[in-house]
């Protein structure tokens, strides 16, 4: 299997690291002089650097990072442990570590309020720097953190940036890609370094001579979109929640990405306040069940989620809107499409290592971690 663009090219020296530079001194300030009582939290849009600039820090001062990947740690109870353990051992057992809670605003749910709190606690006592990304600092969900948090904010990574590390990458690769599909690519990425970086594989791999026309071609989303635009106005033109649901069981659409799709685009489709609001409730309900299925893989949860965020959507209004609605796409999707990828890419290397090491996937993810960062350098 080919390895993954963005994590093969993520910086390993300072002077590599895009946009973000005075926030990346600033983590290194802090790790070296963290203050008491007080975490970090990175914020900012995705693939700006949060994480990187984290372990490219920890790199430079010859630190250890340990990280809690806040949607795995959703049992209070290791929170709690590491907070009791990791934190009051610092001169005993393990010197020059920086904690890293990774995406805390990844922390959904009502069950999980419990472990912001446990973070919380933990920083106020941990005897280590302690470093928190999230995407949005100011959610609800994160308040109780904020009284124990510096702030510090990542910005876009500035297209010009983009553009001139894709073609690095593309020299590296033996790429040839023509000016104006690289252009095409930084110009679409957002200022997300790594959505940059995975759109050009993408189009690496069928190719070693790249047009404008492929770029356009292949990341445009073109044959995805025409059977969702013949799914929506179905669920936001009936007023049948039978209707709804039969078309629910005949989805050859992702329902996650249906699920953003329709998020997306209720309040450009009803116009009641009132309507918006019941179909959001829906929704939101149907997310409930959703989280709770991705957690805990409880499937049979699927006819709830799909009950809730296409039924209920749908008869959430009292009369049907007439004419067309021109639907907007959902910037979410190219956000979950990246974070897929990398999931998939991580399974992989675990499921190969599991083989080898004769041991459960699961056992590897949380004992052997570290043997997976090996392997990537
Ligand atoms: N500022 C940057 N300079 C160079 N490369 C970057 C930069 N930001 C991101 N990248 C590339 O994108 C990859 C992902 O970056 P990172 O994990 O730091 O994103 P993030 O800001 O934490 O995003 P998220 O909010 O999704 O967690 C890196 O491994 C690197 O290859
Ligand atoms: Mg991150």
């Amino acid at each position: 299997m080919e390895r993954i663009w963005y994590i093969k090219y993520a910086p390993t020296r300072i002077e590599e690291f895009l946009g973000n530079k005075s926030q990346l001194m600033k983590v290194i300030e802090w790790l070296k002089h963290p203050k008491p009582g007080k975490g970090l939290l990175l914020y900012g849009p995705p693939g700006t650097g949060k994480t990187l600039s984290v372990y490219l820090a920890a790199r430079t001062l010859k630190m250890q990072v340990i990280e809690t990947n806040a949607s795995d740690v959703r049992d209070v109870e290791k929170i709690k442990q590491m907070a009791s353990g990791v934190g009051k051992q610092k001169t005993l057992f393990l010197p020059n570590h920086v904690i890293l809670f990774d995406e805390v605003d990844g922390i959904g749910g009502l069950e999980e309020r419990g472990s912001i709190a446990e973070i919380a606690r933990f920083i106020k006592e941990s005897r280590f720097p302690v470093v928190l990304t999230a995407n949005d600092a100011y959610t609800n969900k994160l308040r109780p953190l904020l009284p124990y948090c510096e702030l510090l904010k990542f910005n876009k990574v500035p297209i010009r940036e983009i553009y001139a590390r894709l073609k690095y990458i593309a020299m590296k690769e033996g790429l040839e890609i023509d000016e104006k599909a690289l252009k095409f690519i930084a110009d679409k990425s957002n200022g997300d370094v790594r959505g940059a970086i995975n759109d050009l594989q993408l189009l690496a791999q069928t190719k070693k001579h790249i047009t404008y026309e492929d770029a356009i071609n292949t990341l445009g989303y073109r044959e995805y979109d025409k059977e969702i635009f013949e799914v929506l106005p179905v669920i936001f033109k009936t007023l049948s929640f039978k209707n709804a649901m039969f078309l629910a069981s005949q989805l050859n659409i992702d329902f996650d990405l249906l699920f953003e799709w329709i998020r997306e685009n209720i309040s450009i489709e009803y116009k009641d306040p009132e309507d918006v609001a019941k179909a959001y409730y829906y929704l939101a309900r149907g997310d409930l069940f959703r989280k709770r299925i991705m957690k805990r893989q409880y499937w049979r949860y699927i006819v709830y989620a799909q009950a809730l965020a296409i039924g209920g959507v749908a008869v959430a209004k009292k009369q049907k809107y007439p004419g067309f609605t021109r639907y907007q796409y959902p910037l979410k999707i190219r956000l979950m499409k990246q974070k897929k990828e990398e999931r998939d890419a991580m399974k992989e290397e675990m499921k190969d290592l599991a083989k080898k090491l004769h041991a459960s996937s699961k056992k590897i993810k949380d004992e052997y971690s570290y043997l997976l960062e090996k392997l990537k350098n």
